[in-house]
């Protein structure tokens, strides 16, 4: 499975990074925002920033509603960088733009999916990543994980490539069981991330062989 971050935040990136597991960047206009990064320039010089701290696709999201502004802007923004993926909403728009871009093999990011039914049309328009939001299904207690299923299952029956990338994880539970049900990818916060290196036997664990290995130097 790969592993993204899911944040414009660049030491965070950085420290995903270095980790040695990264995999990939996703970003949105509200993750750009809470960086306090405003004004076309400095989005794009925001996200060549990201694409030269990461070995990876990096999503950079589209802000027009219509087919002509969204194929304008991923033009734009696929001059920043080779790594970068056009991340698009799923409207009709959306959909066209998807359609044309696959066709010169831009890749895409087809994002605010909330059903199997909208994962479908993208897969069949030629998007490369499906981008599900299971927390925020959770948060509206609707059981987010069943969507990944739905997907699974539906794209192996018909061997889609779209590979899909689970969105707004909450925490390690997310990451485990979208490894368990076969999600391609999961964009989660450098927390939820790390929080998969937590345990207190492996705490425990190492206190007690560094205090017996003290024993190895008297
Ligand atoms: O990048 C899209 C998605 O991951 C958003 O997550 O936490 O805002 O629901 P969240």
């Amino acid at each position: 499975m790969k592993f993204f971050i899911d944040t414009a935040n660049l030491a965070q990136i950085k420290e995903a990074q270095e980790l040695g597991i990264l995999d990939g960047v996703t970003t949105n206009p509200s993750l750009m925002a809470k960086e306090g990064v405003v004004g076309k320039n400095n989005v794009l010089a925001h996200y060549k920033a990201i694409c030269d701290i990461v070995d990876g696709d990096v999503s950079a999201e589209v802000i027009s509603t219509d087919v002509q502004g969204m194929l304008r802007e991923a033009e734009e923004l696929c001059e920043i960088d080779p790594k970068i993926v056009i991340k698009i909403p799923i409207i009709a728009d959306g959909i066209k733009a998807i359609k044309q871009l696959s066709a010169r093999e831009i890749k895409t990011n087809c994002t605010l999916i909330f059903s199997s039914g909208q994962a479908l049309l993208a897969a069949k328009a030629g998007a490369t990543y499906v981008s599900p939001f299971i927390g925020r299904l959770d948060d509206i207690s609707t059981e987010g994980l069943e969507i990944i299923e739905d997907i699974r299952a539906i794209f192996d029956n018909y061997g889609y490539t779209t590979e899909i990338l689970a969105a707004s994880i909450r925490g390690p539970m997310h990451i485990i069981n979208c490894a368990k049900i076969g999600a391609d990818v999961v964009t989660a916060p450098l927390s939820a991330i790390t929080a998969l290196l937590k345990h207190p036997l492996t705490d425990s664990g190492l206190a007690k062989f560094l205090e017996d290995a003290k024993k190895f130097n008297v």
